[in-house]
Protein backbone atom coordinates (compact mmCIF):
# COMPACT_ATOMS: atom_id res chain seq x y z
CA UNK A 1 0.00 0.00 0.00
CA UNK A 2 1.26 3.63 -0.40
CA UNK A 3 1.10 6.50 1.92
CA UNK A 4 -1.71 7.74 2.56
CA UNK A 5 -2.40 12.00 2.42
CA UNK A 6 -5.92 12.23 4.19
CA UNK A 7 -6.32 11.44 7.51
CA UNK A 8 -9.11 9.42 7.45
CA UNK A 9 -8.06 7.35 4.86
CA UNK A 10 -4.70 6.65 7.13
CA UNK A 11 -6.76 5.23 10.10
CA UNK A 12 -8.44 3.36 7.30
CA UNK A 13 -5.26 1.86 6.19
CA UNK A 14 -4.05 1.27 9.57
CA UNK A 15 -7.15 -0.72 10.39
CA UNK A 16 -6.18 -2.62 7.05
CA UNK A 17 -2.67 -3.19 7.97
CA UNK A 18 -4.33 -4.55 11.42
CA UNK A 19 -6.45 -7.38 10.14
CA UNK A 20 -3.12 -7.94 7.99
CA UNK A 21 -1.22 -8.05 11.14
CA UNK A 22 -4.04 -10.69 12.75
CA UNK A 23 -2.80 -13.55 10.32
CA UNK A 24 0.74 -12.95 11.21
CA UNK A 25 2.93 -14.04 13.94
CA UNK A 26 5.47 -11.29 15.15
CA UNK A 27 8.07 -14.12 15.59
CA UNK A 28 8.46 -14.16 12.12
CA UNK A 29 8.84 -10.92 12.22
CA UNK A 30 12.57 -11.10 13.72
CA UNK A 31 12.98 -14.06 11.37
CA UNK A 32 12.45 -11.89 8.57
CA UNK A 33 14.65 -8.80 9.87
CA UNK A 34 18.13 -9.27 11.48
CA UNK A 35 18.08 -5.83 12.80
CA UNK A 36 14.47 -6.00 13.80
CA UNK A 37 15.17 -5.11 17.83
CA UNK A 38 17.38 -2.32 16.98
CA UNK A 39 15.15 -1.01 14.02
CA UNK A 40 12.31 -0.99 16.50
CA UNK A 41 14.27 0.73 19.62
CA UNK A 42 14.39 4.20 20.21
CA UNK A 43 16.30 5.70 23.13
CA UNK A 44 17.23 9.07 24.72
CA UNK A 45 20.91 9.09 26.90
CA UNK A 46 20.54 6.12 28.71
CA UNK A 47 16.48 5.84 28.19
CA UNK A 48 15.18 2.52 25.75
CA UNK A 49 12.37 2.14 24.29
CA UNK A 50 12.28 -1.39 22.50
CA UNK A 51 8.65 -2.12 20.76
CA UNK A 52 10.17 -4.81 18.85
CA UNK A 53 8.25 -7.45 20.66
CA UNK A 54 4.97 -6.21 18.61
CA UNK A 55 3.59 -7.16 15.72
CA UNK A 56 4.20 -3.72 14.09
CA UNK A 57 6.10 -4.10 11.11
CA UNK A 58 7.64 -1.47 8.72
CA UNK A 59 4.68 -1.03 7.33
CA UNK A 60 2.81 -0.11 10.02
CA UNK A 61 5.03 2.11 11.30
CA UNK A 62 5.14 3.81 8.60
CA UNK A 63 1.38 4.00 8.76
CA UNK A 64 1.21 4.99 12.52
CA UNK A 65 3.81 7.87 11.75
CA UNK A 66 1.84 9.02 8.92
CA UNK A 67 -1.24 9.80 10.85
CA UNK A 68 0.93 11.42 13.34
CA UNK A 69 2.16 13.40 10.95
CA UNK A 70 -1.64 13.96 9.29
CA UNK A 71 -2.89 14.34 12.49
CA UNK A 72 -0.47 17.32 12.98
CA UNK A 73 1.25 15.75 16.41
CA UNK A 74 3.96 18.45 16.63
CA UNK A 75 1.62 21.70 16.00
CA UNK A 76 -0.42 20.22 19.15
CA UNK A 77 2.64 19.69 21.13
CA UNK A 78 3.99 23.63 20.00
CA UNK A 79 0.26 24.82 20.95
CA UNK A 80 0.87 23.08 24.57
CA UNK A 81 4.17 24.44 25.25
CA UNK A 82 3.11 27.36 23.89
CA UNK A 83 0.44 27.92 26.72
CA UNK A 84 -2.54 28.22 24.41
CA UNK A 85 -5.52 26.63 25.29
CA UNK A 86 -5.60 22.71 24.37
CA UNK A 87 -8.01 22.16 27.28
CA UNK A 88 -10.91 23.17 25.54
CA UNK A 89 -13.78 22.10 27.47
CA UNK A 90 -12.55 23.97 30.43
CA UNK A 91 -10.65 26.91 28.45
CA UNK A 92 -7.47 26.00 29.92
CA UNK A 93 -4.14 25.50 28.65
CA UNK A 94 -2.06 22.87 29.86
CA UNK A 95 1.10 24.29 30.92
CA UNK A 96 2.17 21.87 33.56
CA UNK A 97 5.71 21.77 31.43
CA UNK A 98 6.39 25.35 32.69
CA UNK A 99 6.68 23.90 36.42
CA UNK A 100 9.98 22.01 35.22
CA UNK A 101 11.20 24.22 32.78
CA UNK A 102 14.39 26.22 34.42
CA UNK A 103 14.03 29.71 36.11
CA UNK A 104 13.46 32.69 33.83
CA UNK A 105 12.39 30.41 31.18
CA UNK A 106 9.76 32.96 29.94
CA UNK A 107 6.94 30.51 28.85
CA UNK A 108 3.98 32.82 28.76
CA UNK A 109 0.31 31.32 28.96
CA UNK A 110 -3.09 31.84 27.45
CA UNK A 111 -5.69 32.64 30.51
CA UNK A 112 -9.14 33.56 30.35
CA UNK A 113 -8.11 37.14 31.43
CA UNK A 114 -5.32 37.74 29.35
CA UNK A 115 -1.86 36.24 28.59
CA UNK A 116 0.25 35.61 31.65
CA UNK A 117 4.12 35.03 32.15
CA UNK A 118 3.75 31.24 33.37
CA UNK A 119 7.50 31.08 34.28
CA UNK A 120 7.49 34.25 36.93
CA UNK A 121 4.50 32.94 38.78
CA UNK A 122 6.29 29.43 38.74
CA UNK A 123 9.70 30.67 40.04
CA UNK A 124 8.56 32.23 42.52
CA UNK A 125 6.61 29.39 43.98
CA UNK A 126 9.46 26.90 43.41
CA UNK A 127 11.62 29.69 45.43
CA UNK A 128 9.01 29.79 48.29
CA UNK A 129 8.88 25.38 48.06
CA UNK A 130 12.56 25.54 48.73
CA UNK A 131 13.43 27.93 51.30
CA UNK A 132 10.63 26.30 53.18
CA UNK A 133 11.80 22.88 52.39
CA UNK A 134 15.33 24.32 53.63
CA UNK A 135 13.75 25.36 56.79
CA UNK A 136 11.80 22.55 57.84
CA UNK A 137 15.02 20.46 57.50
CA UNK A 138 17.09 22.57 59.34
CA UNK A 139 15.29 22.80 62.28
CA UNK A 140 14.61 26.40 61.44
CA UNK A 141 10.39 25.39 61.20
CA UNK A 142 9.63 23.68 64.26
CA UNK A 143 5.98 22.35 65.49
CA UNK A 144 3.79 24.11 68.41
CA UNK A 145 5.45 22.55 71.15
CA UNK A 146 8.97 23.30 69.76
CA UNK A 147 9.74 19.85 68.50
CA UNK A 148 11.06 19.23 64.75
CA UNK A 149 9.04 17.99 62.23
CA UNK A 150 9.53 14.63 61.39
CA UNK A 151 6.71 12.94 59.45
CA UNK A 152 5.06 14.96 56.67
CA UNK A 153 1.09 13.45 56.50
CA UNK A 154 0.10 14.87 52.80
CA UNK A 155 -3.71 15.03 52.70
CA UNK A 156 -5.12 14.66 49.11
CA UNK A 157 -6.70 12.43 46.65
CA UNK A 158 -6.39 11.55 42.68
CA UNK A 159 -3.79 14.36 41.37
CA UNK A 160 -3.17 15.13 44.95
CA UNK A 161 -2.34 11.93 46.01
CA UNK A 162 -0.86 9.46 43.38
CA UNK A 163 1.87 11.34 41.88
CA UNK A 164 3.64 12.83 45.15
CA UNK A 165 2.78 9.03 47.13
CA UNK A 166 4.35 7.43 44.07
CA UNK A 167 7.35 9.52 43.57
CA UNK A 168 7.83 9.76 47.27
CA UNK A 169 8.46 6.04 47.51
CA UNK A 170 10.42 5.64 44.57
CA UNK A 171 12.39 7.96 45.85
CA UNK A 172 12.85 7.33 49.46
CA UNK A 173 12.20 3.88 50.06
CA UNK A 174 15.90 2.62 50.13
CA UNK A 175 17.49 5.85 51.49
CA UNK A 176 15.01 6.07 54.27
CA UNK A 177 14.55 9.99 53.19
CA UNK A 178 15.21 13.19 54.64
CA UNK A 179 11.30 12.84 56.35
CA UNK A 180 9.31 10.01 56.84
CA UNK A 181 5.83 10.36 54.46
CA UNK A 182 2.51 9.46 54.96
CA UNK A 183 -0.55 9.80 53.00
CA UNK A 184 -4.22 10.07 53.61
CA UNK A 185 -6.77 10.14 50.66
CA UNK A 186 -9.52 7.45 51.41
CA UNK A 187 -12.31 9.39 52.81
CA UNK A 188 -12.98 5.97 54.80
CA UNK A 189 -12.23 6.78 58.60
CA UNK A 190 -10.10 3.67 58.69
CA UNK A 191 -7.66 5.25 57.08
CA UNK A 192 -6.95 8.01 59.40
CA UNK A 193 -7.47 5.90 62.18
CA UNK A 194 -4.64 3.57 61.34
CA UNK A 195 -2.62 6.77 60.76
CA UNK A 196 -3.69 8.47 64.04
CA UNK A 197 -2.34 5.60 65.83
CA UNK A 198 1.40 5.65 64.77
CA UNK A 199 1.83 10.00 63.95
CA UNK A 200 2.86 12.05 66.98
CA UNK A 201 0.75 15.39 66.27
CA UNK A 202 3.56 16.95 67.90
CA UNK A 203 6.48 16.31 65.40
CA UNK A 204 4.05 15.39 62.37
CA UNK A 205 4.22 18.87 59.44
CA UNK A 206 0.26 18.61 57.69
CA UNK A 207 0.21 19.37 53.86
CA UNK A 208 -3.63 19.96 52.68
CA UNK A 209 -2.80 18.98 48.93
CA UNK A 210 -5.75 19.93 47.09
CA UNK A 211 -6.10 21.94 43.46
CA UNK A 212 -9.73 22.89 44.15
CA UNK A 213 -10.14 22.90 47.57
CA UNK A 214 -13.66 21.51 47.66
CA UNK A 215 -12.94 17.82 47.35
CA UNK A 216 -15.13 16.04 49.65
CA UNK A 217 -12.33 13.48 50.62
CA UNK A 218 -9.94 15.98 50.99
CA UNK A 219 -12.13 18.46 53.43
CA UNK A 220 -13.73 15.69 55.51
CA UNK A 221 -9.80 13.74 56.04
CA UNK A 222 -8.31 17.48 56.71
CA UNK A 223 -11.26 18.21 59.26
CA UNK A 224 -10.31 15.17 61.25
CA UNK A 225 -6.41 15.94 61.16
CA UNK A 226 -7.48 19.31 62.52
CA UNK A 227 -9.89 18.10 65.39
CA UNK A 228 -7.10 15.15 66.07
CA UNK A 229 -3.98 17.97 66.15
CA UNK A 230 -6.16 20.78 68.27
CA UNK A 231 -7.26 17.74 71.10
CA UNK A 232 -3.41 17.01 71.40
CA UNK A 233 -1.49 20.21 70.89
CA UNK A 234 -4.65 23.30 71.25
CA UNK A 235 -6.19 25.31 68.74
CA UNK A 236 -3.34 27.26 67.86
CA UNK A 237 -1.20 24.86 66.91
CA UNK A 238 -2.63 24.31 63.70
CA UNK A 239 -0.75 27.61 62.11
CA UNK A 240 2.34 26.16 62.86
CA UNK A 241 1.60 22.53 61.56
CA UNK A 242 -0.82 22.89 58.28
CA UNK A 243 0.19 23.99 55.02
CA UNK A 244 -2.27 24.45 51.96
CA UNK A 245 -1.26 23.23 48.44
CA UNK A 246 -3.74 24.58 46.27
CA UNK A 247 -4.95 27.07 43.47
CA UNK A 248 -7.89 28.37 45.93
CA UNK A 249 -6.92 30.59 48.07
CA UNK A 250 -9.78 32.14 49.49
CA UNK A 251 -10.59 28.42 50.49
CA UNK A 252 -7.67 27.85 52.17
CA UNK A 253 -8.05 31.53 54.06
CA UNK A 254 -11.26 30.37 55.41
CA UNK A 255 -9.96 26.59 56.40
CA UNK A 256 -7.79 28.99 58.43
CA UNK A 257 -4.56 28.55 56.81
CA UNK A 258 -2.50 31.43 56.89
CA UNK A 259 -0.88 32.76 53.33
CA UNK A 260 2.64 32.50 53.83
CA UNK A 261 1.83 29.01 54.37
CA UNK A 262 -0.40 28.31 51.49
CA UNK A 263 1.85 27.23 48.08
CA UNK A 264 0.11 28.06 45.14
CA UNK A 265 -0.77 27.19 41.43
CA UNK A 266 -2.48 28.09 38.57
CA UNK A 267 -5.68 25.67 36.95
CA UNK A 268 -3.77 25.10 33.83
CA UNK A 269 -2.04 22.60 35.52
CA UNK A 270 -4.44 19.34 35.63
CA UNK A 271 -4.18 17.38 38.89
CA UNK A 272 -2.75 14.44 37.64
CA UNK A 273 0.08 16.53 35.87
CA UNK A 274 0.35 19.02 38.94
CA UNK A 275 3.56 16.64 40.93
CA UNK A 276 5.82 19.19 40.29
CA UNK A 277 3.79 22.11 41.01
CA UNK A 278 3.88 22.53 44.94
CA UNK A 279 1.23 19.45 45.27
CA UNK A 280 5.15 17.80 45.10
CA UNK A 281 5.74 19.80 48.37
CA UNK A 282 5.96 16.12 50.40
CA UNK A 283 8.07 14.68 47.68
CA UNK A 284 10.53 17.53 47.90
CA UNK A 285 10.45 16.97 51.91
CA UNK A 286 10.72 13.28 51.68
CA UNK A 287 13.72 13.16 49.31
CA UNK A 288 14.75 16.66 49.76
CA UNK A 289 15.40 19.79 47.88
CA UNK A 290 18.30 18.80 45.34
CA UNK A 291 16.66 15.33 44.86
CA UNK A 292 12.86 17.52 43.89
CA UNK A 293 14.94 19.76 41.10
CA UNK A 294 16.81 16.83 40.21
CA UNK A 295 13.07 15.04 39.20
CA UNK A 296 12.00 18.41 37.73
CA UNK A 297 15.21 18.36 35.79
CA UNK A 298 14.73 15.11 34.42
CA UNK A 299 11.20 16.12 33.65
CA UNK A 300 12.77 18.71 31.23
CA UNK A 301 14.75 17.02 29.75
CA UNK A 302 11.82 14.74 28.49
CA UNK A 303 10.23 17.94 27.61
CA UNK A 304 13.17 18.78 25.39
CA UNK A 305 13.08 15.09 23.73
CA UNK A 306 9.42 15.60 22.68
CA UNK A 307 9.49 18.92 21.19
CA UNK A 308 13.02 18.51 19.17
CA UNK A 309 13.42 15.06 18.54
CA UNK A 310 11.74 13.44 14.61
CA UNK A 311 8.66 11.85 15.33
CA UNK A 312 10.23 8.49 13.91
CA UNK A 313 12.94 8.97 17.33
CA UNK A 314 10.52 10.44 19.25
CA UNK A 315 9.55 8.01 22.63
CA UNK A 316 6.50 9.83 23.95
CA UNK A 317 5.17 9.73 20.32
CA UNK A 318 6.22 6.09 19.56
CA UNK A 319 5.21 4.98 22.92
CA UNK A 320 2.08 6.51 21.87
CA UNK A 321 1.54 5.10 18.24
CA UNK A 322 2.94 1.38 19.48
CA UNK A 323 -0.61 1.92 21.67
CA UNK A 324 -2.58 3.48 19.03
CA UNK A 325 -2.04 0.07 17.05
CA UNK A 326 -2.90 -2.48 20.39
CA UNK A 327 -5.81 -0.52 20.84
CA UNK A 328 -7.12 0.51 16.99
CA UNK A 329 -5.26 -1.52 14.64
CA UNK A 330 -5.11 -5.06 17.14
CA UNK A 331 -8.25 -4.27 19.16
CA UNK A 332 -6.68 -4.84 22.67
CA UNK A 333 -8.58 -3.38 25.26
CA UNK A 334 -6.16 -3.35 28.10
CA UNK A 335 -2.56 -2.68 28.96
CA UNK A 336 -0.45 -3.88 31.62
CA UNK A 337 2.74 -2.29 33.84
CA UNK A 338 5.04 -4.21 35.08
CA UNK A 339 7.71 -2.67 36.98
CA UNK A 340 10.56 -4.64 38.02
CA UNK A 341 11.30 -2.38 40.41
CA UNK A 342 9.84 -2.39 44.27
CA UNK A 343 10.61 0.98 44.25
CA UNK A 344 8.10 1.79 41.31
CA UNK A 345 5.41 0.43 42.94
CA UNK A 346 2.93 2.57 42.54
CA UNK A 347 4.16 3.45 39.55
CA UNK A 348 1.09 1.72 37.74
CA UNK A 349 -1.20 3.03 40.08
CA UNK A 350 -0.52 6.71 39.03
CA UNK A 351 -0.48 5.57 35.47
CA UNK A 352 -3.95 4.51 35.96
CA UNK A 353 -5.09 8.47 36.78
CA UNK A 354 -2.63 9.47 33.81
CA UNK A 355 -4.00 8.10 31.38
CA UNK A 356 -8.04 6.55 31.96
CA UNK A 357 -8.80 10.26 33.27
CA UNK A 358 -6.80 11.77 30.28
CA UNK A 359 -8.19 9.74 27.65
CA UNK A 360 -10.97 7.42 29.04
CA UNK A 361 -13.12 9.32 26.66
CA UNK A 362 -15.93 9.04 24.07
CA UNK A 363 -16.53 12.33 23.04
CA UNK A 364 -14.72 14.02 20.44
CA UNK A 365 -12.94 17.24 20.93
CA UNK A 366 -15.72 18.12 17.62
CA UNK A 367 -18.65 17.12 19.84
CA UNK A 368 -19.15 14.31 18.45
CA UNK A 369 -18.85 10.59 19.15
CA UNK A 370 -15.01 9.46 19.11
CA UNK A 371 -15.12 7.11 15.51
CA UNK A 372 -12.53 4.87 17.23
CA UNK A 373 -11.66 2.93 20.79
CA UNK A 374 -9.63 5.01 23.23
CA UNK A 375 -7.52 4.34 26.06
CA UNK A 376 -6.89 0.75 27.21
CA UNK A 377 -8.03 -0.41 30.59
CA UNK A 378 -4.81 0.20 32.51
CA UNK A 379 -3.54 -2.19 35.39
CA UNK A 380 -0.71 -3.62 36.78
CA UNK A 381 1.59 -4.26 39.79
CA UNK A 382 5.14 -5.00 40.12
CA UNK A 383 7.38 -7.40 39.09
CA UNK A 384 7.64 -10.14 39.78
CA UNK A 385 4.80 -10.32 42.48
CA UNK A 386 3.21 -10.18 39.21
CA UNK A 387 4.28 -13.39 38.02
CA UNK A 388 2.52 -15.02 41.25
CA UNK A 389 -0.85 -13.39 40.36
CA UNK A 390 -2.59 -12.31 37.08
CA UNK A 391 0.18 -13.25 34.79
CA UNK A 392 -1.32 -16.52 34.26
CA UNK A 393 -4.04 -14.17 31.56
CA UNK A 394 -1.66 -12.05 30.01
CA UNK A 395 0.13 -15.67 29.33
CA UNK A 396 -2.96 -17.88 28.30
CA UNK A 397 -6.02 -15.76 28.72
CA UNK A 398 -8.67 -15.62 25.66
CA UNK A 399 -7.29 -11.57 25.51
CA UNK A 400 -4.40 -10.55 24.65
CA UNK A 401 -2.81 -7.76 27.07
CA UNK A 402 0.19 -6.02 25.97
CA UNK A 403 2.64 -5.28 28.38
CA UNK A 404 5.03 -2.48 29.15
CA UNK A 405 8.25 -3.59 31.19
CA UNK A 406 9.92 -0.97 33.23
CA UNK A 407 13.31 -1.93 34.51
CA UNK A 408 17.08 -0.24 35.54
CA UNK A 409 19.95 -1.72 34.77
CA UNK A 410 21.98 -0.62 38.02
CA UNK A 411 20.09 -1.08 41.84
CA UNK A 412 20.28 0.86 44.36
CA UNK A 413 21.22 -1.95 47.17
CA UNK A 414 24.28 -4.03 47.39
CA UNK A 415 23.24 -7.69 46.20
CA UNK A 416 23.85 -7.41 42.40
CA UNK A 417 22.83 -11.16 42.11
CA UNK A 418 19.70 -10.72 43.50
CA UNK A 419 19.41 -7.78 40.81
CA UNK A 420 20.24 -10.12 37.52
CA UNK A 421 17.77 -12.19 38.69
CA UNK A 422 14.66 -9.62 38.98
CA UNK A 423 15.99 -8.51 35.37
CA UNK A 424 16.20 -12.05 34.18
CA UNK A 425 12.40 -12.59 34.94
CA UNK A 426 11.67 -9.41 33.05
CA UNK A 427 13.37 -10.77 30.18
CA UNK A 428 12.29 -13.93 30.62
CA UNK A 429 7.98 -12.61 30.52
CA UNK A 430 8.60 -10.94 28.13
CA UNK A 431 10.42 -13.09 26.23
CA UNK A 432 8.15 -16.38 26.79
CA UNK A 433 4.83 -13.81 26.11
CA UNK A 434 6.60 -13.45 22.51
CA UNK A 435 7.78 -17.01 21.87
CA UNK A 436 5.32 -19.51 23.73
CA UNK A 437 5.54 -22.74 24.02
CA UNK A 438 3.92 -24.63 21.54
CA UNK A 439 2.26 -27.87 21.64
CA UNK A 440 5.16 -30.67 20.33
CA UNK A 441 7.81 -28.83 22.70
CA UNK A 442 5.58 -29.33 25.89
CA UNK A 443 4.84 -32.85 24.44
CA UNK A 444 8.79 -33.81 24.00
CA UNK A 445 9.75 -31.87 27.77
CA UNK A 446 7.13 -34.26 28.86
CA UNK A 447 8.20 -37.59 27.30
CA UNK A 448 11.64 -36.78 28.33
CA UNK A 449 10.57 -36.90 32.38
CA UNK A 450 9.40 -40.00 31.54
CA UNK A 451 5.68 -38.74 32.04
CA UNK A 452 2.88 -41.52 30.46
CA UNK A 453 1.90 -41.25 27.10
CA UNK A 454 -2.27 -40.83 28.46
CA UNK A 455 -1.24 -37.96 30.86
CA UNK A 456 0.46 -36.52 28.25
CA UNK A 457 -2.18 -36.27 25.85
CA UNK A 458 -4.60 -34.90 29.13
CA UNK A 459 -2.12 -32.26 30.44
CA UNK A 460 0.00 -31.44 27.63
CA UNK A 461 -2.70 -28.44 25.93
CA UNK A 462 -2.57 -26.99 28.79
CA UNK A 463 1.09 -26.19 28.96
CA UNK A 464 1.01 -24.56 25.73
CA UNK A 465 2.08 -20.95 25.58
CA UNK A 466 0.56 -19.84 22.11
CA UNK A 467 3.52 -16.72 22.21
CA UNK A 468 2.54 -13.41 19.60
CA UNK A 469 1.99 -11.37 22.70
CA UNK A 470 3.43 -7.95 22.47
CA UNK A 471 4.85 -6.14 25.14
CA UNK A 472 7.65 -2.59 25.24
CA UNK A 473 10.71 -2.88 27.44
CA UNK A 474 11.61 0.71 28.91
CA UNK A 475 14.65 0.57 30.33
CA UNK A 476 17.48 2.85 31.66
CA UNK A 477 21.01 3.26 33.91
CA UNK A 478 19.58 3.89 37.20
CA UNK A 479 16.46 4.87 39.13
CA UNK A 480 16.94 8.61 40.28
CA UNK A 481 14.97 11.79 40.73
CA UNK A 482 16.10 12.48 37.33
CA UNK A 483 15.00 9.32 35.68
CA UNK A 484 12.34 9.18 38.06
CA UNK A 485 11.32 12.63 36.45
CA UNK A 486 12.34 11.65 32.72
CA UNK A 487 9.90 8.61 32.91
CA UNK A 488 6.93 10.23 34.23
CA UNK A 489 7.46 13.18 31.50
CA UNK A 490 7.52 10.46 29.11
CA UNK A 491 4.25 8.76 30.02
CA UNK A 492 2.60 12.21 30.51
CA UNK A 493 3.41 13.25 26.47
CA UNK A 494 2.21 9.81 25.41
CA UNK A 495 -1.14 10.77 27.08
CA UNK A 496 -1.31 13.80 25.35
CA UNK A 497 0.16 12.18 21.97
CA UNK A 498 -2.87 9.81 22.29
CA UNK A 499 -5.40 12.15 23.38
CA UNK A 500 -4.46 14.02 20.52
CA UNK A 501 -4.73 11.45 17.84
CA UNK A 502 -8.09 10.23 19.21
CA UNK A 503 -9.31 13.61 19.63
CA UNK A 504 -10.63 13.92 22.88
CA UNK A 505 -9.93 16.55 25.33
CA UNK A 506 -6.89 15.03 27.69
CA UNK A 507 -6.90 17.64 30.33
CA UNK A 508 -10.74 17.39 31.39
CA UNK A 509 -12.35 15.15 33.34
CA UNK A 510 -16.29 15.40 33.71
CA UNK A 511 -16.73 11.39 33.90
CA UNK A 512 -15.46 12.51 37.81
CA UNK A 513 -18.57 14.41 38.18
CA UNK A 514 -21.54 12.71 38.23
CA UNK A 515 -20.75 10.44 41.25
CA UNK A 516 -19.99 13.24 43.13
CA UNK A 517 -23.31 14.54 43.34
CA UNK A 518 -25.13 11.78 43.31
CA UNK A 519 -23.00 11.11 46.44
CA UNK A 520 -24.22 14.57 47.85
CA UNK A 521 -27.43 13.51 47.13
CA UNK A 522 -27.37 10.24 48.62
CA UNK A 523 -26.06 11.44 51.92
CA UNK A 524 -29.29 12.77 53.16
CA UNK A 525 -30.90 9.21 52.99
CA UNK A 526 -28.04 7.46 54.90
CA UNK A 527 -29.36 10.20 58.01
CA UNK A 528 -32.88 9.00 56.91
CA UNK A 529 -33.86 11.76 55.23
CA UNK A 530 -36.77 11.00 52.93
CA UNK A 531 -37.80 14.11 51.15
CA UNK A 532 -35.16 15.26 48.27
CA UNK A 533 -34.19 13.31 45.26
CA UNK A 534 -35.76 9.08 45.09
CA UNK A 535 -33.23 6.95 44.19
CA UNK A 536 -33.00 4.00 41.74
CA UNK A 537 -34.81 1.17 43.76
CA UNK A 538 -31.91 -0.67 44.44
CA UNK A 539 -30.38 2.35 46.14
CA UNK A 540 -33.41 2.59 48.12
CA UNK A 541 -33.34 -0.99 49.36
CA UNK A 542 -29.60 -0.65 49.94
CA UNK A 543 -29.90 2.67 51.72
CA UNK A 544 -32.66 0.61 53.96
CA UNK A 545 -30.94 -2.13 54.62
CA UNK A 546 -27.61 -0.34 55.67
CA UNK A 547 -30.11 1.84 58.29
CA UNK A 548 -31.92 -1.60 59.87
CA UNK A 549 -28.26 -3.25 60.05
CA UNK A 550 -27.17 -0.01 61.44
CA UNK A 551 -30.50 -0.56 63.94
CA UNK A 552 -31.28 3.23 62.57
CA UNK A 553 -34.26 1.84 61.07
O1 LIG B 1 -11.99 13.31 41.05
C1 LIG B 1 -11.17 13.76 40.08
C2 LIG B 1 -10.26 14.85 40.49
O2 LIG B 1 -10.79 16.06 40.09
C3 LIG B 1 -8.89 14.61 39.92
O3 LIG B 1 -8.77 15.04 38.64
C4 LIG B 1 -8.03 15.31 40.89
O4 LIG B 1 -6.71 14.89 40.77
C5 LIG B 1 -8.68 14.91 42.18
O5 LIG B 1 -10.06 14.91 41.89
C6 LIG B 1 -8.39 15.79 43.36
O6 LIG B 1 -8.80 17.10 43.16
P1 LIG B 1 -8.28 18.26 44.08
O7 LIG B 1 -6.80 18.31 43.96
O8 LIG B 1 -8.94 19.48 43.56
O9 LIG B 1 -8.69 17.96 45.49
Amino acid sequence: MSPVDNLEAAWERLAALGKMAQHRDCRSLFADDQNRAANFSAHTDDLTLDFSKSSIDAEALEALLNIAKLADVTRFRDRMFAGEMVNSTEQRAALHAALRAPENAGLRVTTSTGIEDASAFVDGERRRMRDFVEAVHSGRLVGATGLPFDTVLNIGIGGSDLGPSMAAEALTLVSGGRMRTRFLSNVDGHAFAALARELDPARTLVLVASKTFTTIETATNANAVRNWLAAALGDAAIQTHFVALSTNKAATAAFGIAPDRVFGFRDWVGGRYSVWSPIGLSVALAAGWPAFQSMLDGAYAMDQHFRTAPLAQNLPVLLALVGIWHVNAMGYGTQCILTYDARLRRFPAYLQQLEMESNGKATALNGQKVPRATCPIIFGEPGTDAQHSFIQLVHQGTQIVPVDFIWVAMPDHDRPDAHRILVANALAQAEALLNGKDLAAVQQEMRQAGTPSAIIDAVAPHRVFSGDRPSNTIMFRQLDAFSLGRLIALYEHKVAVQGWLWQVDSFDQWGVELGKVLAAQVLPSLHGQTEGPVHNGSTTALVNRFRALRGEA
